[in-house]
């Protein structure tokens, strides 16, 4: 009976980074918090989904509802997912044009975002990459997502003490506190929106 309870409360959550790059540091808030949900967040089970196979969105690609197979591998993931974590870099104030390539090819009809919870985290800059999640939330809108309000989480990693180490993975231990409220947070969500 518990055993069935816990695999029906299980959530999946896809996780997708916006920046490409080998040691990019929100892959690497993607890296701790799989660490993280594994070690002591019960009942998440996160799925890092690279989107850099992806080709640029061009609706010509499309063959009678169908996608190239890198488009309809994404696409997939997500549909299968429960609920989606975005890794969100800021570039010029905005969202990092890969994540938005990926969001445009998942909202082609039908929309796979639609109806799942989803929860922002970002590295950057000054404000630690909030501009791009004030744009995401707005393009979630048309998407259907739902994200979580609270607690937003932004990262300031060029301030000192160093937040990564050179691999782009997170050592930054009250970082790491504050993204596993994020998960709690958004697995609080995915549930509630379950919920029948
Ligand atoms: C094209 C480009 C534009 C950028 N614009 C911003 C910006 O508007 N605000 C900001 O805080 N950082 C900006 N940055 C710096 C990124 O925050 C920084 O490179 C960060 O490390 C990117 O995330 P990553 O480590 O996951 O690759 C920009 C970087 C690039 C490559």
């Amino acid at each position: 009976m518990e055993a069935s309870v816990a695999a029906r409360s299980l959530i999946r959550v896809a996780a997708i980074s916006g920046s490409l790059r080998k040691a990019s540091y929100n892959r690497g808030l993607i890296r701790s918090a799989i660490e993280i949900s594994k070690a002591t967040v019960e009942g998440v089970q996160i799925e890092y989904v690279d989107i850099s196979p992806l080709p640029l969105l061009n609706t010509d690609l499309e063959r009678d509802g169908t996608f190239p197979p890198a488009v309809e591998a994404f696409r997939q993931k997500i549909l299968e997912a429960d609920s989606i974590l975005f890794a969100s870099p800021e570039y010029n104030y905005s969202i990092a044009a890969p994540l938005k390539n990926a969001i445009d090819w998942a909202s082609r009809p039908p929309n796979v975002w639609a109806d799942k919870a989803a929860a922002i985290v970002s590295a950057g800059g000054g404000f630690g990459g909030g501009r791009s999640q004030y744009h995401l939330r707005q393009v979630g809108v048309f998407l259907d997502l739902h994200f979580i309000n609270k607690p937003e989480f932004f990262l300031n990693a060029f301030q000192p003490p160093a937040k990564f180490d050179s691999d782009g993975n997170l050592i930054d231990e009250q970082s790491k506190l504050r993204l596993k409220e994020v998960l709690l947070a958004l697995q609080s969500m995915t549930l509630r929106l379950q919920r029948k």
